[in-house]
């Protein structure tokens, strides 16, 4: 590596993944390696706080190794550390700063905590044909579902937020609903290639109304109603709560690059990952002329280089945290962040 390159370790932790990637500023992401607690968590149906803490111990030194062994780096190149700061559970953050606040101080070098809705709303930047500013994100994940208007790096304006569930929040729980495991996204979006469309129609949350919030727990009591009157017609059930969510995010996206007049719509988070989502909102675009961005499909869910490369663009611009403090900030509003 030349002498003035950056390589910026990034290590998430805010929830059921524990992720760690390592960013270039060079040649890019070098690597980046995950461990899924997904089985870890299944039999209780739901994330357990103090398990995913103990299994991030468990995993993030390995994972590290791991990562910096394919990228060819040793320890001692690394010039910055990113972590989750939060939003997220705050024994998993707390695994993922200690680690990375004792590693940069034994190296020598800074650690920055990151916001990691921050990390998602970049995941798109990691692709060879970025996204120009400004643009509108609509991020969609299992904590948070916001339409943000971005004018730059820590620019920006939330434009619309769930007043209730987040979107994947109610894929999940309407997945739990019809007897799909945890998580329960994928499981109802792969169940719903199989319903007939059409056969039921469920309502789509707040369109008739001005703004770009969104409401999306009425959906899962709809489809409980609906599933206590047809028992056998989960996949078709299915159908229906997807393509009501997934309409209602499109109308709002829409809504949004009319109201703002952008160009450009990114849209990330897991939800991301949905191809009715992707379909319904590439449609829409199409006919708005707008160009749209979607990460890669390892990077819509949560994973280490998202975070080492919204680290890499702050900790280039001078930002670092200011003492060796393990900052975590369990709840963290988007707007609060310094532009660079
Ligand atoms: O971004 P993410 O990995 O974690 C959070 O920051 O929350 O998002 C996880 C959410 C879960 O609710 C999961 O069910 C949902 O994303 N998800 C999906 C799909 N893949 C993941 N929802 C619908 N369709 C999918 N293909
Ligand atoms: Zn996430």
């Amino acid at each position: 590596m030349s002498k003035k390159s950056f390589a910026t370790l990034g290590i998430e932790s805010s929830c059921d993944e524990t992720g760690v990637g390592l960013y270039s500023s060079d040649r890019g992401l070098l690597a980046h390696k995950l461990f899924s607690q997904v089985d870890l968590h299944a039999e209780y149906g739901g994330v357990v706080p103090e398990l995913a803490s103990r299994d991030h111990i468990q995993r993030t030194l390995p994972l590290i190794r791991e990562t910096l062994k394919v990228s060819n780096i040793k320890l001692e190149e690394l010039t910055g550390i990113a972590y989750t700061a939060g939003p997220g559970l705050s024994g998993a953050l707390l695994v993922g700063g200690s680690i990375a606040q004792s590693l940069a101080w034994g190296l020598g070098i800074p650690a920055l905590g990151v916001h990691h809705m921050e990390g998602h709303l970049l995941a798109p930047l990691l692709d060879s044909s970025k996204p120009q500013f400004p643009f509108v994100a609509l991020l969609v994940s299992g904590g948070h579902t916001l339409l943000v208007e971005v004018d730059g790096i820590g620019e920006y304006k939330i434009l619309g937020q769930s007043l209730d569930d987040a979107v994947g929040e109610a894929f999940d729980k309407t997945a739990k609903i019809l007897g799909l495991g945890y998580p329960g996204g994928p499981a109802l979006a792969h169940l719903a290639t199989r319903g007939e469309e059409g056969r039921f129609y469920f309502p789509r949350p707040m369109i008739d109304r001005p703004g770009l919030d969104f409401s999306f727990s009425g959906l899962k009591t709809f489809a409980r109603n609906t599933y206590i009157k047809f028992p056998e017609e989960k996949a078709s059930i299915a159908k229906a709560f997807e393509v009501a969510a997934t309409e209602t995010l499109t109308v709002k996206c829409r809504r949004a690059l009319e109201q703002t007049g952008f160009a450009t719509l990114i849209v990330a988070g897991g939800v991301s990952a949905n191809l009715t989502l992707r379909q319904t909102i590439d449609e829409m675009a199409k006919k708005l002329n707008v160009n749209v961005h979607y990460p890669g499909p390892e990077f819509c869910t949560d994973n280490g280089a998202m975070i080492a490369l919204a680290g890499h663009y702050r900790l280039i611009s001078g930002q670092r945290n200011d003492h060796y403090e393990i900052l975590v900030k369990p709840r963290w509003n988007l707007e609060e962040l310094e532009a660079i």
